[in-house]
């Protein structure tokens, strides 16, 4: 069986980056499950689909053609439907309609498979929301990472603003709140520890620090 490295959180534990550097130092493959969903999110907004049309939006997920142009590059070229949109692809509206889609059965149902296409030998880090209780349920190790919302809405104010958007910190903070409620009270695949996941906080921790204590996990 391939291995599974699930990594879930809420927005701004650091997942991603913890992710991808893990993936690296090991060599294995690395799937950013919250791309798909706003991938999903930016297409229903193109299309003019509402974020609440389940019947269409499963449509759209089943269509959805999501490419990423420079291998395991931190910062890939990223290709929804054709359209070139990594920048778009980071900001807060793909993050907010990202939510709002996710909270819909139908929807994950209709992403499902797609993810679990990513299991490629020799071995998969996966990060979300669901890996280890939903999309991986077998994950040999499941890693929830989490920070206070204060450190999260301060990494991703500093990512985006690097990236160009017009934040301010206050409304990051509100906005994390928001989609944290959202993700842990909906009625599939609420934001929580998976069965089994070592619970790991970040708010003290460099990047690096993380990334060492999960490769530590990794060889226990
Ligand atoms: O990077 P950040 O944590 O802010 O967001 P993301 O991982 O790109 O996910 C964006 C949104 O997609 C989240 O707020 C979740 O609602 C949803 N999502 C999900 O429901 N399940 C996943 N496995 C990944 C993302």
């Amino acid at each position: 069986m391939i291995p599974v490295l699930a990594i879930d959180g809420p927005s701004g534990s650091g997942k991603g980056a913890v992710g991808m550097g893990v993936a690296e130092r090991l060599g294995w493959h690395y799937l950013d499950s919250g791309a798909v969903y706003r991938a999903l999110g930016l297409a229903a907004s193109w299309a003019q689909v509402a974020c609440d049309d389940e019947r269409a939006l499963r449509a759209l997920a089943a269509a959805l053609d999501l490419r990423f142009a420079g291998g395991a590059a931190a910062e890939p070229q990223v290709y929804v439907n054709g359209r070139e949109c990594s920048v778009a692809l980071r900001g807060p509206e793909a993050a907010d309609a990202a939510s709002r889609v996710a909270a819909l059965a139908g929807v994950r149902q209709a992403l499902l498979d797609r993810q679990r296409a990513a299991r490629r030998p020799p071995g998969l880090v996966a990060d979300g929301r669901d890996m280890g209780s939903h999309v991986f349920p077998d994950a040999f190790l499941k890693v929830f990472l989490t920070a206070s919302p204060e450190v999260r809405a301060a990494r991703r104010y500093h990512q985006l603003k690097a990236k160009g958007f017009g934040v301010t910190l206050p409304q990051l903070i509100q906005e994390i709140r928001e989609r944290d409620e959202r993700d842990a009270n909906r009625a599939v695949a609420p934001l929580k520890p998976a069965q089994g996941a070592i619970v790991l906080d970040s708010s003290a921790l460099g990047l690096q620090d993380v990334i060492d204590r999960v490769l530590a996990m990794v060889s226990c």
